[in-house]
């Protein structure tokens, strides 16, 4: 399977978001990648329910939606509602992560799970049969623009070790000051997905720069 790439819209410029939306949906990204931040979880508080719908209005690809919020289970039902593809929850954020899961699954949309860089992949170990996408963060989350963290290279090995071992099927997603100087490795490592805010829309060309990282060939394939 060649990689997905899916621009974060919370560098879009959100005075002209419909034009953003609409260069995600002609370029040669597979997913909306849609940041939901709630001032407690993250220091920092994105955009809600109406901005979601406003997008939906206007995407076809499928909705990636990472939240970074305390108790998640409160709006599975609602992001369901709103065309959701993806939802991923924090482990951190998450006293019931196995109901959790399963919540979102029945919701109809397909299960993730993010995990802070200071947290250990043997916090989803016990899961790893009942989730579509773990989403590796590569830096704090919170903001973009933010400085790629190198060990995530090293996680995203582990994370794929521990994947075969169990036979389990979810796509690894890397989130956080991901570029062209570090997808090719990211892929080496074993990245499925890869989630780019400043590197695409702070672009000259957004267009180009969603392709250039979509053709970023695996750099030992
Ligand atoms: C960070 C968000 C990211 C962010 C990535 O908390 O989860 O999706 O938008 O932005 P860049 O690519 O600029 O680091
Ligand atoms: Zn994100």
């Amino acid at each position: 399977m060649s990689h997905l790439i899916a621009p974060s819209l919370l560098a879009a410029d959100f005075g002209n978001l419909e034009r953003d939306v609409r260069m995600v949906e002609k370029s040669e990204a597979d997913w909306h990648h849609i940041d939901v931040m709630d001032g407690m979880f993250v220091p920092n508080i994105s955009f809600g329910m109406p901005v979601i719908e406003a997008i939906g209005r206007h995407a076809q690809k499928p909705m990636d939606v990472h939240l970074m919020i305390e108790a998640p289970d409160r709006y599975i039902s609602r992001f369901a509602d709103l065309g959701a593809s993806v939802l991923t929850v924090h482990v951190e954020a998450c006293r019931h992560l196995h109901r959790t899961l399963y919540a979102i699954r029945e919701a109809g949309m397909r299960p993730g799970v993010a995990l802070n860089p200071h947290t250990s992949l043997s916090s989803i170990e016990e899961v790893l049969s009942d989730l579509d996408l773990v989403c590796i963060m590569s830096v704090n989350p919170g903001f973009g623009g933010q400085k790629f963290i190198p060990s995530t290279f090293d996680k995203v090995r582990r994370l794929v070790a521990l994947r075969s071992a169990q036979s389990a099927d979810f796509l690894i997603e890397i989130d956080g000051g991901v570029g062209e100087s570090n997808a090719g490795q990211l892929l080496d490592a074993g990245a499925d997905v890869l989630v780019a805010g400043s590197s695409v829309f702070r672009s000259p060309n957004p267009t180009e720069a969603v392709a250039r990282l979509k053709h970023h060939a695996r750099q030992n394939a």
